[in-house]
Parts: structure tokens; C-alpha cells; sequence
């Protein structure tokens, strides 16, 4: 293992700088990577991560520092001098031709290659780094048949192939199945034992505490700490991380429920085999189970952006199957969709416009649609401070703010509006730890202020954190529901493989 104290560095930044108006994204960050070392990067939400990644590998230039990578400096370039320098970035939106074969993409985009070697070549090596990494990849299998977790790693296999000594990953693992992600681990500790250096952002403390050497925390654009892995205790990593203590969450007070807000009876549609649950007000059903058992399906029919072939939906005693997504929204139905950049927001409005998308044609804001302006904006910086969304202002584009920010907007939306029954879909994806217990906990009062909460996460721990009752879906139906108190691990694990296998 390499002398981190002796050893130059394969990356040195310093004093990095980069402002958005009065945003300092950046206010001069050093950044050491060693070679053969995995460094978490951390940070809360907005603290400056991924704009640093951009910084390095030239999709952002910096105000001020330098860059000095495997000895030279690395200053002015755009990612196509970082690609040839050593450096790989894999994309969270994955930069890839869905109709091609896998070796097509790998060969896209880099014309050196398809001048030295011919497609059967090619092949060939993706075969061999496939196996050498353990990626399992078919280089003729076309991209659009594989999973989430498998395109991901076609992008690792790019910067493989290029022969990158430096693998950034920004959250890379906030959409992949829990399969997946430890699979994603295993590759990245075989990058590192080949001496490639490796850059991991996550805000999920278990896979830091799994594959990362050291970890270097962002704290409003600086270094707030950093320490190696081992020796550091997850408190002690939460705390660096969140600048203060993360007090245990404290079990939810039993409630009362009252009376059945959400009945769902029955309900069949591609990818639902008939699921049967009654959610009473001051009640939270928390949904397990694997990503692609039918959650999708499931909060879309819920939300009336897809079609319930059968079954029955009533909402507060209405029947609401065939009602149309804004008429559910009209008899207090909220969703927090999983797919925030699609559904959820609308990139180019502004921050105060997403905040307010849902209730234009109702009070408060039907009025506060006449008013000025600047009244809206005011309405919009209350609950950017309620919510700690941090943005320049309640005019930038939503596009722009940070991955966590982003979701923020959608919780504050949605929570905002106090519905009668909430279907929540992934609400914490993306959010720091920090960020993720106060969703949950907002969710809680929800709940006790009398609504119902459908809390449908692949995140096993929040589930049972706050769900009242917790069922698993498995293969488009429920497998099990039991009370939390009641809820067995092993048991809640059979239901989640059972079904799923
Ligand atoms: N293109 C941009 N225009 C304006 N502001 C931006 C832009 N990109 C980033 N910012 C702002 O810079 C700050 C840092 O954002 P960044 O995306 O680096 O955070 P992050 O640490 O990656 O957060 P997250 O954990 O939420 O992904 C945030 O306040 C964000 O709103
Ligand atoms: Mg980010």
C-alpha cells in the first residue's frame, strides 16, 4: 500500500474557487487523491461537491487554484483534455446510445480507437476487462436491454478501457438496487487494488464505511475535515459530516388512527397483481421491497399518471380510479414521484414557480397568483428558509441548484400543501443525512396533524423508521404487511427475496 505521507499525490488541487453570482460554491478547497486509494467526498447538500468534480474534469472552469495531475498542471481544459490526462467521470445520467451494442458505446466517441482496433478487437477487451473487473458485461448485448446497475457499468468499462487513473463518481449509487450497489463496491475496490485513484461522493454512511481510505467533508464550499476511514467511527463521520450531533431517531409516538382516508382494493395494472390496503388518517404504511417489484406502478396508478385496469382507489370515501392526476390533487392527494428530473420539477422554471406549480389554480394561491410578483417570491423564500433550500435566490432556474436542493422543492411542495393522504416515492433520494431526518420527521407530523402516508423507499432502515405498518412489495403485490412493532428482519428479508427472486 502506497505511504499516503511520502507518496506523491496522483491529484493535487489547491485552493479551488468558483462562484455562481453571490453563491461561493467553492471557497478554496484543496483536494489530495492518492493513487490506489478511494476518497470519500462529503458534504451536505449544496456544500460544493459535484461542482468541484466539475472544476476537475473541465465542465466548470474555476475563478481561482490550480490542478496538478500525475505532475503536470491541468489548467483551461475541457473534459475531452481531462479524458486524455487520466481522468473519468462517470455520469449519474449515463452518456449512452440506448439502440448500440455495448462495444458500439465503448468504441463511440473515442476515434483513436476505431482507428487502431477493429470492432471484433474491441470485443475482445471488453470481454476481458468484463471479466478481469468482474463487470459481466456482453459486448454485443444492446445497452437498452440492461438494468440501471449494468449501463452504469459501461461507463466504468469506458474509463477502463481509456486506461483513466482517475475514477470521479458522483452519487453513484442513489439509483441502483442494494444488489447492485455492492456490486458497484466490489468493482471500485478492484479499480483501487490495480493503483487507479478513485473519488466516491455518497451520502450513505454505510458505503463509505465499506470501501472508502479516507474521507475529505465539504462544508459550505470548504474543507470542513478530513480523516482516514479506519479508527473513525460512523458517529464520528455523521457528526464531520452534518457539523453537530445526529441524534438517534427517536421512535414515532404510537397514534391512534383514525379513519380510512386511502382505500386501495384490488388494484391491477401492468406490473400490479392486485394490491389490497386500507390507510387510515394519522397512519404510515411504509412499503419495502426491491426497486422494480412494482413500486413505480404502484405511486404512478396512485397518482392517476397511469391506468388501473381493476380494482377500486377511493380517496376520503370518493372514488377516485379513473379520476384524472389534477383531480386527485384537487381532493388532496399529494406525490413525491421518484423520478425528480422528469416529473417531479421543471428544470428551467424558477425555484419559487416549481414551489408553487401545484396550487396555481387553487387558494392560497389562486389569490396569490394575482398577487405581484414579488408577493409569490416572498411565499417562496418562507419555505426555501422552512425547508433549507439552498438556492442564490427564489428566481434561479431549479435545474441549477445541487441534487439534494432539487429534491428539497419537491418535499416542500408537496408537505406544504397538507394533504389528506401522501404517496411518497423515494423522498429522501439524494438528501444528506441531516436533510434526510428532517423530511422524515416532517413526515411524522404529517401524520399526527391526521394525514395518511404511503412511504414506498427502497431504503429498508427509513421504512421501518417510520412506517406504523410496514408491507413489502414483491412482484407486484404485497408479500406481507405486519405492524412495525411486530416486524420480524428475517422475516420482512423473505418476503422482499421470496417473491422477488
Ligand atoms: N450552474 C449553477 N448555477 C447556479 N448555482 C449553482 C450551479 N451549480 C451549483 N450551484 C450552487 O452551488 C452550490 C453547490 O452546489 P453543488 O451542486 O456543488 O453541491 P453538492 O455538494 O453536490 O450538493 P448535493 O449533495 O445536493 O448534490 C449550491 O448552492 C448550488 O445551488
Ligand atoms: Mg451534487
Amino acid at each position: 500500500m502506497p505511504d499516503a505521507t511520502v507518496a506523491s499525490p496522483l491529484l493535487e488541487m489547491r485552493g479551488i474557487v468558483r462562484s455562481f453570482g453571490a453563491v461561493r460554491a467553492n471557497d478554496g478547497i484543496d483536494l489530495d487523491v492518492q493513487a490506489g486509494r478511494i476518497l470519500g467526498l462529503l458534504g451536505e447538500n449544496g456544500s460544493g461537491k459535484s461542482t468541484l468534480m466539475k472544476v476537475l474534469f473541465g465542465m466548470l472552469p474555476p475563478d481561482a487554484g490550480s490542478i496538478v495531475f500525475r505532475g503536470r498542471p491541468l489548467a483551461g481544459h475541457r473534459p475531452a483534455a481531462a479524458m486524455a490526462a487520466g481522468i473519468a467521470m462517470i455520469h449519474q445520467h449515463f452518456m449512452l446510445i440506448d439502440a448500440m451494442t455495448v462495444v458500439d458505446n465503448v468504441m463511440l466517441g473515442w476515434p483513436e480507437a476505431g482507428r487502431v482496433l477493429r470492432r471484433a478487437a474491441m470485443a475482445a477487451r471488453v470481454r476481458e476487462a468484463s471479466r478481469r473487473f468482474g463487470l459481466d458485461l456482453d459486448p454485443d448485448a444492446p445497452v437498452a436491454s440492461l438494468p440501471l446497475g449494468r449501463r452504469q457499468r459501461v461507463e466504468i468499462l469506458k474509463a477502463i478501457l481509456r486506461d483513466a487513473q482517475l475514477l470521479i463518481l458522483d452519487e453513484p449509487t442513489s439509483n441502483l438496487a442494494p444488489s447492485e450497489v455492492a456490486g458497484l463496491l466490489a468493482i471500485l475496490r478492484r479499480l483501487r487494488a490495480e493503483g487507479r485513484g478513485i473519488v466516491f461522493i455518497t451520502h450513505k454512511m454505510p458505503e463509505v464505511l465499506e470501501v472508502c481510505d479516507e474521507v475529505v467533508v465539504l462544508r459550505a464550499g470548504r474543507v470542513a475535515g478530513r480523516t482516514p476511514v479506519a479508527g473513525a467511527s460512523p458517529q464520528q463521520l455523521a457528526e464531520m459530516m452534518v457539523g453537530r450531533s445526529v441524534a438517534a431517531a427517536p421512535a414515532p409516538a404510537a397514534q391512534a388512527p383514525g379513519a380510512v382516508r386511502l382505500s386501495v382494493q384490488g388494484l391491477t395494472a401492468p406490473g400490479l397483481s392486485g394490491v389490497t390496503f386500507a390507510l387510515c388518517g394519522g397512519e404510515i404504511l411504509g412499503v419495502a421491497g426491491v426497486d422494480g417489484n412494482g413500486q413505480i406502478e404502484l405511486a404512478e396508478t396512485l397518482a392517476g399518471l397511469r391506468r388501473a385496469r381493476g380494482g377500486r382507489i377511493t380517496l376520503d370515501g370518493r372514488d377516485i380510479t379513473h379520476a384524472s392526476a389534477a383531480a386527485r390533487v384537487a381532493a388532496g392527494l399529494a406525490y413525491m414521484p421518484a423520478d425528480r428530473a422528469h416529473t417531479a420539477l421543471v428544470r428551467s422554471m424558477s425555484v419559487a414557480e416549481n414551489l408553487m406549480l401545484r396550487d396555481s389554480a387553487r387558494p392560497p394561491y389562486a389569490r396569490g397568483a394575482l398577487l405581484s410578483p414579488a408577493g409569490r417570491r416572498g411565499r417562496a423564500r418562507t419555505l426555501m428558509g422552512e425547508y433549507d433550500i439552498r438556492a442564490a435566490g427564489p428566481d434561479t432556474p431549479a435545474g441549477r441548484l445541487s441534487g439534494g436542493n432539487q429534491q428539497k422543492i419537491v418535499v416542500a411542495r408537496e408537505l406544504d400543501r397538507r394533504p389528506a393522504v401522501l404517496v411518497a416515492h423515494q423522498a429522501t433520494w439524494g438528501l444528506d443525512p441531516g436533510a434526510t431526518r428532517f423530511v422524515l420527521d416532517r413526515m411524522l407530523a404529517l401524520r399526527d396533524g391526521g394525514a395518511a402516508v404511503l412511504y414506498i423507499s427502497s431504503e429498508l432502515e427509513e421504512v421501518l423508521a417510520i412506517g406504523d405498518r410496514i408491507a413489502v412489495l414483491a412482484d407486484g403485490g404485497f408479500a406481507g404487511v405486519v405492524a412495525r412493532a411486530a416486524a420480524d428482519l428475517p422475516q420482512i428479508g423473505l418476503w422482499m427475496a421470496g417473491r422477488a427472486a
